[in-house]
């Protein structure tokens, strides 16, 4: 079954509470959080995620885009996380690693997030223990940009892998996801599909997340 997760960086954030009741039919809620160090943009933190816990019980899918999240992993997951998603290439493996057992250990899910540099194997050594493998379909940064056509083939091989090594382990997309890109990353193997602008510049947002779920 197909996942829809919107995307808070396209809603209104003077009209947060509001822009999230309008996605409610969706399956999860996915939160961009951005240090202007791993990625060239700075967006929202701890406090504004612990505020989204006690407005909705939507399914918090946390992205982090920060360098080193060994070291806001807990903050994250006490704000109210419901997964947290961390950067393969933002530390260290071991630190990857350590990051990744900090997660486990609040009862939280589990991802690791590929740039689109990334090779699909870099998620091998984690992928018994992971709940999701988050593919980015656009360099992390900003909403709105073009989905990258090349990613389809990265999308194929970590369901590859994925059905090899934990075929309970779900697959994340983000970026430039519309209705009809959408229907090619789910023919690739991808099962939640992550959308800002196609889900918050739409004129029925319930419409749209509609129209994203019948790519399955
Ligand atoms: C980009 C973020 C995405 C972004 C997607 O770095 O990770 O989640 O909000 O926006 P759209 O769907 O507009 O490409
Ligand atoms: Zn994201």
């Amino acid at each position: 079954m197909i996942k829809i997760a919107p995307s808070i960086l396209s809603a209104d954030f003077c009209n947060l509470g509001r822009d999230i009741q309008r996605v409610h039919t969706a399956d999860l809620l996915h939160v961009d959080v951005m240090d202007g160090a791993f990625v060239p943009n700075i967006t929202i933190g701890i406090p504004v995620v612990k505020s989204i816990r006690s407005h909705t019980d939507m399914f918090l899918d946390v992205h982090l885009m920060i360098d080193k999240p060994v070291r806001y992993v807990e903050d994250f997951c006490k704000a109210g996380a419901d997964l947290v998603s961390i950067h393969l290439e933002a530390d260290h493996p071991t630190r990857i690693q350590q990051a990744l057992d900090i997660i486990g250990d609040h009862g939280v899910k589990k991802a690791v997030a590929l740039r689109p540099i990334t090779s699909p194997e870099a998620i091998l050594p984690y992928i018994d223990q992971l709940d999701m493998v988050l593919v980015m379909t656009v360099e992390p940064g900003f909403g709105g940009q073009a989905f990258m056509e090349h990613q389809l083939k990265t999308i194929a091989r970590v369901r590859e892998i994925i059905q090899a090594h934990n075929p309970s382990c779900d697959l994340e997309v983000d970026g430039g996801i519309s209705p009809s890109t959408a229907r090619r990353v789910v023919e690739a193997g991808a099962n939640v599909l992550v959308a800002g602008s196609a889900v918050y510049g739409a004129p029925d947002i319930s419409a749209a997340i509609a129209a994203l779920r019948a790519a399955e």
